[in-house]
């Protein structure tokens, strides 16, 4: 089944259907940014909902924040950014395209010769993934303040001011939800790797000696995450950085991987960063970054275990998994396979015919359940024509009212995965739907 599934296919629904554009299209395009269209809206914000209810909501002890995306200069001197955030460029002197030295093929690195023409490559030089830019009217050095590259910082220089003013105790974790900015050398694969992204970060906050405990802890956590949001669980695995693969601020980590049409990717990292970052904003704020445990009066500076997940890299998990195809009557049908609690609609409503007045009780059958669900009414074409436009943006149900509907109240309920349909009383349609949300295991 997975085999049917391209970037090209996923690209061009998402396009079509207005899950996602190039960004300042009418100009041409700007390589590696992207905007959301209604349908890839409604589908990001639910990922990031349900997200948040999972690393918040549902324990006791995670609070989040939203902090802003420009900070002090000095956050990233401190946190290791501007000495370290870094990858290595080579340019073909030949056909002038540039690289990432890392990323090249065996031969082509030793060789120095470029992939695309043969021609000689330069010599690497280092090139800071951060965006600069300067706050104020005047541009010089006391001006500069970067695009921050992750979110985790944001939450490290308000560890202080959640302990005090949120009666957390150890171990207790701080979550974000926001854009981050890279300058990326090499964008590809769609929405895969942009400059512009956003993040779904929380980093825990625990008692140094513990950190492998709760580095198993989230480990197993996270990836049941991505089964309960309906990825299929054969298509997950983790890779463990080596020492060569390890950011510099980590002990250990592990790269949750997808496997997209290009092959396992990285999706989330879980690392153990260790006292490294309260330890160096210690330093360079001159404040101590520590925690006093009221129980033993022993003070200490908390070590954290991060998950970290991109939310846009998120949508093209969800995207590339629920992409599916099938015979229907003859035709390949294009399906999404969503999970009810992510599909941008959850309900499609439609009168089998407009007149006799089954397009009015339609509506009022569509009003009704949106209270509830995101609805999506359409009256336009054939009742197939319907239905298939419907499985192409991964709506789980259908409600079909016809001449039966005025007889005895019933309709017609639709599922998307099998095709099947069933008749249900419309007082109990509500309930029906909620239930079935709830029960919904991908067949
Ligand atoms: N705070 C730790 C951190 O930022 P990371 O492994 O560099 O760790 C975490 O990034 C996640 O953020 C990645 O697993 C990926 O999902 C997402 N991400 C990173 N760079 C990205 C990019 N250029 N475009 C889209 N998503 C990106």
């Amino acid at each position: 089944m997975s085999d049917i599934v391209t970037m090209e296919k996923i690209t061009s629904l998402c396009k079509r259907r207005g899950f996602i554009y190039q960004s300042s299209e009418i100009y041409g395009g700007l390589s590696s940014a992207w905007d959301y269209g209604p349908l890839g809206v409604e589908l990001k914000n639910r990922i990031a909902q349900f997200w948040w209810k999972e690393m918040t909501q549902l324990h006791d002890n995670i609070v989040g924040i939203d902090a802003a995306i420009l900070m002090h200069p000095k956050v990233w001197e401190a946190s290791g950014h501007v000495a370290n955030f870094s990858d290595p460029l080579v340019d073909c002197k030949g056909c002038k395209m540039r690289f990432r030295e890392d990323q090249l093929e065996e031969e082509f690195r030793k060789n120095k010769k470029c992939p695309n023409c043969g021609g000689e490559l330069t010599e690497p030089r280092m090139f800071n993934l951060m965006f600069k830019t300067s706050i104020g009217p005047v541009q010089d050095a006391s001006s500069v303040v970067y695009l921050r590259p992750e979110t985790a910082q944001g939450i490290y220089v308000n560890f202080k001011n959640v302990v005090q003013t949120s009666r957390v105790k150890i171990p207790f974790g701080i979550a974000q939800i926001g854009k981050a900015f890279r300058n990326e050398i090499t964008t590809k694969n769609f929405i895969f790797r942009t400059c512009e992204f956003e993040q779904m970060e929380m980093q825990y906050f625990i008692k140094p000696g513990e950190d492998d405990k709760w580095f198993e802890y989230w480990k197993k956590e996270r990836i049941e995450y991505y089964e309960k949001l309906g990825i299929r669980k054969n298509k997950l695995r983790f890779h463990q950085h080596g020492p060569n693969e390890l950011a510099f601020y980590a002990k250990d980590a592990y790269d949750v991987e997808y496997e997209f049409p290009f092959g396992f990717s990285e999706i989330e990292g879980i690392h153990n960063r260790t006292d490294y970052d309260l330890g160096q904003h210690t330093k360079f704020c001159g404040k101590e970054q520590n925690y006093l445990d009221e129980e033993t009066k022993e003070r200490f500076v908390p070590y954290v275990i991060e998950t970290s997940a991109g939310l846009t890299r998120q949508v093209l998990v969800v995207l590339a998994d629920a992409y599916d195809e099938d015979e229907a009557q003859g035709e390949t049908r294009t399906v999404l396979r969503f999970h009810p609690k992510i599909a941008p609609v959850t309900v499609g409503v439609f009168p089998l015919v407009k007149k006799d007045g089954l397009a009015e009780l339609a509506k009022k059958i569509e009003l009704d359940l949106r209270e509830e669900f995101s609805t999506f009414y359409d009256h336009g074409g054939a009742i197939g024509r319907r239905y298939r436009r419907q499985d192409e943006i991964g709506t789980p149900y259908g409600i079909t009212i016809d001449y039966e509907t005025k007889e005895n109240n019933t309709v017609t309920l639709r599922f998307r995965d099998s095709m099947e349909q069933v008749r249900v009383n419309v007082n109990e349609l509500s309930a029906r739907i909620r239930q079935e949300i709830k029960d919904y295991k991908r067949s």
